[in-house]
């Protein structure tokens, strides 16, 4: 096989949690009177929560204690995880579990590296808390994505060399992550395909099967 492990992105891969992160943040936004719109948001993608915050501000008028920072980025985090409790199995992406379960069949290792904090919530919201061989996630990180911290990590938590990984993504931030990690990728999505910065482009997530075989 071309491949023996696959580290899957969380947000915006596996799930839809990426719209939530999108209207969570734009009601912090909203009550701070900052603009927020779509092509801000896309540059969010896998970057930690404070550094998304720090992106937001960049329109900002006016300054922000550290203090204040945080209880805008705690604030966000509630109206985010209230949108999560309401998540299930059916909130996978299409084609996503279905996929999973081939790869595993091949003898994959499969691992999530996700900047997210929420890492653990998410996947027990949608029934995967047992599934995955490794998770790195945004709780044993110190730096975000573009670094290839993350995935490092995952390969890791495999005891895999990066050369035998490949990395699933939505986000430029995290195919460049990826590359930086000595890893090859497959860019999921309009966004990320568009970038030209994967190893591979996925039209759909089942395409994957056909990539590592
Ligand atoms: C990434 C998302 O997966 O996680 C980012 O793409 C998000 O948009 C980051 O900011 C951190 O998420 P959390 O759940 O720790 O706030
Ligand atoms: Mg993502």
């Amino acid at each position: 096989m071309r491949y023996q492990a696959i580290i899957f992105d969380l947000d915006g891969v596996i799930c839809r949690t990426d719209q939530y992160h999108y209207l969570a943040w734009k009601q912090v936004a909203d009550e701070l009177g900052i603009p927020f719109d779509e092509q801000v948001n896309e540059r969010l993608r896998g970057v930690s929560r404070m550094a998304s915050f720090d992106i937001i501000l960049e329109r900002y008028d006016g300054t922000m204690s550290d203090e204040e920072k945080i209880h805008w980025t705690d604030k966000k985090n509630e109206i985010y995880k209230s949108m999560l409790t309401q998540m299930g199995p059916d909130d996978m992406l299409e084609g996503v579990a279905d996929t999973l379960h081939k790869l595993r069949a091949m003898g994959l290792d499969l691992a999530i590296g996700s900047s997210s904090r929420n890492t653990k919530f998410i996947l027990g919201q949608l029934g995967l808390s047992d599934f995955f061989d490794a998770i790195s996630d945004g709780t044993n990180i110190t730096r975000s994505k573009p670094d290839p911290e993350v995935f490092v990590k995952a390969a890791e938590f495999l005891n895999r060399a990066p050369a035998e990984c490949l990395v699933v993504e939505d986000a430029e931030a995290g195919l460049q992550a990826a590359t930086a990690g000595g890893m090859d990728s497959a860019a999921f999505g309009e966004i990320a395909i568009r970038s030209g910065l994967g190893t591979w482009n996925l039209e759909r997530f089942s395409d994957l099967i056909g990539i590592v075989a």
